[in-house]
């Protein structure tokens, strides 16, 4: 019923890049279904991520560690069939980007049988061969920085990351690389406002954050979380767009204009 609806040009690595240095900011949202990615398509968001977070609003799970490359495979392709006016993004679960190798092999199946436009991966500097093959190889990559949820063990929990002085340098630093091995963009999770900025400032490609701050290109947020049916606490760096819409496609339609017009984030979502 949506497919195809919508006459607007498709969302491009290019057409997000421009939209960086426009000053236009850009407004993502996850979903893992044929009939939510219609909606929030139609709802005018520019990115699309099928995130690994299905472990937890698919599959009831405690962490994202038990996502398989099938699982996100078929959720991807169940998004893919909206046809979406978006840029479809894909994350590489825990694992499958250990080695170079993986990464190409996985990277390669995202992308042929995932439907995937570009994927994202978790992991600093250690990434940056891995990024730098896949981007040889025409995959696009979104390095994600900050709060890397599937090393939740190691991290002994959800923390804010980069609230030193020394995190904060190595996370820039980190993100200078990734960008230079050819990231087509940067994700940053729950990072304070100031550090998110920095890196922002100083590398060329779009930053997205969630739990970042207002100073980023544009923001990413977890579908469940704007539609208030997460089960127990909204996240702090969340906000419930139900609240004012009459209908799911308004709430997205009210998360997307609240990105672009500057008033979410606010400070009270903010570290
Ligand atoms: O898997 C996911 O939904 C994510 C978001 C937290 C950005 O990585």
């Amino acid at each position: 019923m949506y497919a195809g609806e919508s006459r607007k040009r498709p969302v491009t690595v290019a057409s997000l890049a421009k939209m960086k240095a426009a000053g236009d900011k850009i407004a993502c949202l996850t979903a893992y279904d044929y009939s939510f990615a219609a909606v929030t398509d139609a709802a005018g968001v520019d990115v699309i991520l099928v995130g690994d977070s299905l472990g937890m609003t698919m599959q009831g799970r405690e962490t994202t560690l038990s996502v398989t490359m099938e699982d996100l495979i078929y959720h991807a392709r169940c998004v893919a069939a909206a046809r979406p006016r978006a840029l479809l993004m894909v994350d590489m679960p825990f694992m499958s980007h250990a080695t170079v190798d993986d990464a190409l092999r996985n990277g390669a199946r995202m992308m042929k049988e995932a439907g995937a436009q570009m994927i994202k991966l978790e992991g600093g500097r250690e990434q940056v061969e891995a990024v730098s093959r896949l981007s040889g190889a025409g995959v696009p990559v979104c390095a994600h920085l900050g709060l890397q949820p599937q090393s939740v063990h190691k991290l002994g929990g959800y923390r804010v990351q980069g609230k030193d002085a020394a995190a904060a340098d190595a996370m820039v630093s980190d993100a200078r690389a990734l960008a230079e091995a050819g990231a087509d963009m940067i994700l940053l999770e729950c990072v304070p406002a100031t550090v998110a900025a920095r890196v922002t400032q100083e590398v060329s490609v779009p930053v997205i954050g969630i739990g970042a701050g207002a100073d980023t290109d544009g923001q990413i947020l977890v579908l469940q979380d704007i539609l208030g049916i997460t089960p127990g606490k909204t996240p702090k760096f969340s906000h419930d767009f139900m609240d004012d819409a009459e209908t799911i496609q308004g709430a997205v339609e009210a998360y997307v204009s609240a990105v672009r017009e500057g008033r979410f984030p606010l400070p009270e979502h903010t570290f």
